[in-house]
């Protein structure tokens, strides 16, 4: 079916020499000449609202890139950024490195922390991971040597105790830190990839976090001059701190390797309209393109979207449920349209009404399918 997230790169491993160099040069195609306001801009186009996360994520990345392009021409080593993504399920997290890693050209994949968590053999699953990122680099070490991984659910790796080491969180989390940090990973006995330059976002709800940080002290808590700006006191304290992270159940190494931190908003119900309405890639947009294809023009009212949008909210997963209930309504009409070539104009008014169905001289055409 359609997808709502642009044009990823895919591909399939081949090469037959793939060692890793610590100096490798860019990869071809690498965009590191986008300014952090220029990714913002292109992420606008389909990620809507977030915008503090989406500045912290394109000055990350727009740095990384530039270290990555300056080292290759120096020969010097890279500090990275590692990011944590905070934020409630459906509000954007994969969306926004998958757009991210468009705009600059590297390969993308995603990972869930949970799969890590649930399988003994950790390392093999890691490898499988950046196996599948040399896939989306169709093979080019370098390019995968220089893309992005998306770990998300790393809020379920909370170290708990009385389990097997090599089950737990914890042990994930250990597994993890060695590879974010950089080392040399063997994907088979005669290949291995580099991970000092590729760059690692992981993400996740962190259900509970709340909690403890409203229970930990403040930068207020330490006395700050009277030429302090609020606004930026304000801002700090609303930062996650490493200690909430800890508190919470990661690994201090762990978080630290994670030194930069975004916090993803829950989307209300206005966000939740923009989102069906405005991206480039809409879903009302890509249902106004099935239709027209069919030489029918869709229509859909205002006042329809905030019907689906109360009804994603009672559904709790951010953004998630909106193509499910679009769809659900859009059903009937692309069962009959096909059977109905009279017709031109298609016009829904409430999500609780059947949509009015029109042929080239406004006259109604009865869908035989209407409930
Ligand atoms: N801010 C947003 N702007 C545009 N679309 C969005 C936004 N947030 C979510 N979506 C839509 O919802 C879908 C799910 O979003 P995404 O996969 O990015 O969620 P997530 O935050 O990674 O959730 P999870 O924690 O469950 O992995 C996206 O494919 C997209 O269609
Ligand atoms: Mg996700």
């Amino acid at each position: 079916m359609v997808s709502n997230t642009p044009n990823p790169h895919g591909g399939t491993p081949q090469g037959s020499t793939l060692l890793a160099s610590p100096s490798t040069p860019p990869s071809a195609g690498l965009r590191a000449d986008l300014t952090p306001s220029a990714l913002v801009h292109y992420l606008d186009q389909y990620v809507v609202g977030q915008d503090d996360a989406k500045r912290t994520l394109a000055v990350v990345v727009y740095a990384h890139y530039k270290k990555l392009v300056g080292a290759a021409r120096h020969n010097a080593s890279i500090a990275k950024s590692n990011v944590l993504l905070v934020g409630p399920t459906g509000t954007g997290k994969t969306l926004l490195c998958q757009t991210l890693s468009n705009a600059i050209g590297v390969p993308f994949v995603t990972a869930d922390a949970t799969s890590l968590a649930q399988t003994r053999y950790v390392n093999e699953e890691i490898e499988a991971i950046l196996l599948r990122l040399l896939g989306k680099a169709d093979g080019d070490l370098t390019r995968a040597q220089h893309g992005i991984v998306f770990i998300d659910e790393i809020d379920k790796l909370k170290s708990a105790s009385g389990q097997l080491r090599s089950t737990s969180g914890e042990g994930v989390q250990h597994a993890l830190l060695k590879i974010m940090e950089g080392s040399l990973v063997k994907l088979s006995p005669t290949h291995a990839i580099d991970t000092s330059n590729i760059l690692f976002i992981c993400g996740g709800a962190f259900v509970g976090l709340d909690k403890i940080r409203s229970g930990n002290p403040n930068y207020g808590f330490i006395s700050v001059g009277d030429s302090a700006n609020q606004k930026i006191l304000d801002k700090l304290n609303a930062r996650i701190k490493p200690t909430d992270l800890i508190e919470f159940g990661l690994i201090p190494e762990f978080t630290g390797r994670l030194p930069v931190i975004a916090n993803l908003q829950a989307l209300t119900r206005a966000t939740l309209v923009k989102i069906m309405t405005e991206p480039r890639n809409s879903i009302y947009n890509q249902f106004r393109d099935i239709m027209k294809d069919q030489g029918v023009e869709l229509t859909i009212a205002p006042r329809v979207f905030v019907e689906i949008a109360e009804l994603a909210l009672e559904y709790k997963v951010g953004a998630r449920s909106l193509r499910g209930i679009f769809e659900e309504m859009m059903t009937p009409v692309l069962y009959a349209v096909p059977d109905l070539p009279q017709v031109r104009k298609v016009n829904f008014s409430s999500l609780f009404a059947n949509p009015a169905l029109q042929d080239a001289q406004g006259a109604a055409v009865v869908n035989p399918v209407a409930v």
